[in-house]
């Protein structure tokens, strides 16, 4: 059996970059069969960017304010992917809109990760807004991007309960461990050729996925 060439990924970030470095810690214990062949930011003060540099990835700043619109940034961050060889992007906390030329660029090879249980929430303060409905779950979800905003189909999603006295923080606190598990994972199921987008929806090993996604850890096969 002849073993794959690791996948060569970007992550896009613009903050502190814990995401980025699940995937970085992934790589490097073999967990995820990939290389990240480049980080980049829009924000150049973002932390993510030296967590990058130290583990000796490639990392760059574009910044979208140097840009007179939304294009000609996409265009910018394209032109970067192509010139990397990048096969899957990763974005992790990329607090930018993409446009559908960029996301058309990389259909079905575009992963974001949502601090939500998609559909609901989509959007900015999932946490409080989980809180304000009197919600008994938060969670977070791995999702295909598509130009619908927070509205591709779900990968993998994660539930936390809420819990007396939680707060946007304490809630955020909980979640974000289990987004560390559940991206890798999923980027994982990526390079192996087991996840694909069509017009149908996510499948995994040939199988569609459900509407909110494979539940971590009940339904991971
Ligand atoms: C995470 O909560 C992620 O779900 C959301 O943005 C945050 C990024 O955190 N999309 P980090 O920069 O990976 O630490």
């Amino acid at each position: 059996m002849t073993e794959r060439a690791p996948a060569r990924l970007a992550v896009l970030i613009s903050g502190r970059g814990s995401n980025l470095q699940a995937f970085i810690d992934a790589s490097a214990s073999g967990a995820l069969n990939a290389v990240i062949a480049v980080v980049i930011s829009n924000n150049p003060d973002a932390a993510g960017l030296h967590k990058a540099r130290e583990a000796g990835i490639a990392a760059l700043c574009i910044d979208h304010r140097a840009f007179a619109s939304r294009e000609a940034f996409d265009a910018a961050l394209l032109e970067q992917l192509r010139s990397h060889r990048v096969e899957l992007v990763i974005l992790a906390g990329f607090m930018r809109i993409l446009t559908s030329t960029f996301i058309d660029a990389f259909a079905g090879r575009l992963l974001n990760i949502h601090p939500s249980l998609l559909p609901k929430y989509p959007g900015l303060h999932t946490h409080q807004r989980a809180l304000d409905a009197g919600d008994t779950q938060a969670g977070v979800t791995v999702h295909f991007v598509t130009p619908e905003l927070d509205g591709g189909p779900p990968v993998i999603q994660a539930r936390v309960p809420v819990q007396p006295g939680d707060t946007a923080d304490s809630l955020a606190a909980r979640v974000i461990r289990l987004e560390h598990l559940i991206y890798p994972l999923a980027a994982q199921w990526y390079v192996q050729g087991r996840l694909q987008l069509n017009d149908q929806g996510a499948y995994l090993d040939g199988k569609q996925i459900p509407a909110t996604g494979i539940q971590y850890p009940r339904d991971v096969p």
